[in-house]
């Protein structure tokens, strides 16, 4: 395989730095971002760790040309950075929805638009959305969310009809309840409440979702696009 590059957003904990640490130790060359700085628990030649805030549109520009000049543009681009800021919707702030949008939604226009020009003219890539089963099912608390991760929907499938003629692929996964930083809040009460309802009969793990983002990227992959795939122990059937 010659050495693709990825870039994924929000690598530095969770899915995201599973999903990096997979692919690097598949082969590619694996640019993961977050907005602190931060290193990867494996380190390898693989990994290359990048400060970059997706809400920020000059910092994406100015990393963009950085990245072009050493010959380091994505040919897969992995749109994983994402926030909550719950609460019911009588008392949801406007910068709760505001800041949920920005990042989990706007981020992933913004990352998008800056690299798929160079998708488009190497007539290829991969773009893979991390959405949310919260978006296919809804979330009491979760408006802001559930609607950046449903807008993620019609993102993956219109844009997957634009660039589908030039060899780009574009899709997204949904994970249910995956055990990282972001689920951490939940008490072991709350998590047993949850697994009743999961058919496989346990939260899900970062490596789980890594490993079906590794198939997406890969070529064994290739006809699949516009789709959005859950990965939640059949929490959710559709
Ligand atoms: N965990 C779950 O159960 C679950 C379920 C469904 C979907 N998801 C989705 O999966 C993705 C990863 O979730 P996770 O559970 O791994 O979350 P996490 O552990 O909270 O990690 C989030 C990552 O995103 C980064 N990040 C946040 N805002 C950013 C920004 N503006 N720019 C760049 N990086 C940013 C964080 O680093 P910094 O804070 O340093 O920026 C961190 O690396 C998210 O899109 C989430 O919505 C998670």
């Amino acid at each position: 395989m010659d050495k693709k590059v990825v870039l994924i957003s929000g690598a530095s904990r969770g899915i995201g730095a599973a999903i990096a640490i997979h692919l690097a130790s598949l082969g590619y060359k694996v640019i993961g971002t977050a907005r602190s700085e931060f290193k990867f628990d494996k380190p390898s030649d693989n990994l290359i760790p990048l400060k970059l805030d997706i809400t920020c549109r000059e910092s994406i520009k100015d990393c963009a040309t950085k990245l072009k000049e050493q010959n380091l543009l994505p040919d897969i681009l992995i749109n994983n950075a994402g926030i909550t800021s719950d609460q019911l919707f009588l008392r949801m702030k406007d910068d709760e929805w505001d800041n949920v949008l920005a990042t989990n939604l706007t981020g992933t226009f913004n990352l998008t638009k800056a690299f798929i020009k160079n998708m488009i003219k190497n007539r290829y890539g991969r773009i893979i959305n991390i959405s949310s089963i919260s978006g296919l099912m809804g979330n009491p608390g979760q408006v802001n969310y559930s609607s950046a991760k449903a807008g993620l929907s019609g993102f993956t499938k219109s844009l997957a009809k634009e660039v589908g003629s030039r060899n780009i692929t574009v899709n997204s996964v949904a994970p249910g309840f995956i055990e990282t930083d972001m689920t951490s809040f939940l008490d072991e009460g709350s998590k047993n409440t949850i697994i009743k309802d999961i058919p496989l009969n346990r939260l899900g793990s970062p490596e789980d979702v890594s490993e079906l983002v590794a198939f997406l990227a890969g070529d064994e992959s290739q006809y699949i696009t516009g789709q959005t795939i859950s990965i939640d122990g059949g929490l959710f059937m559709h």
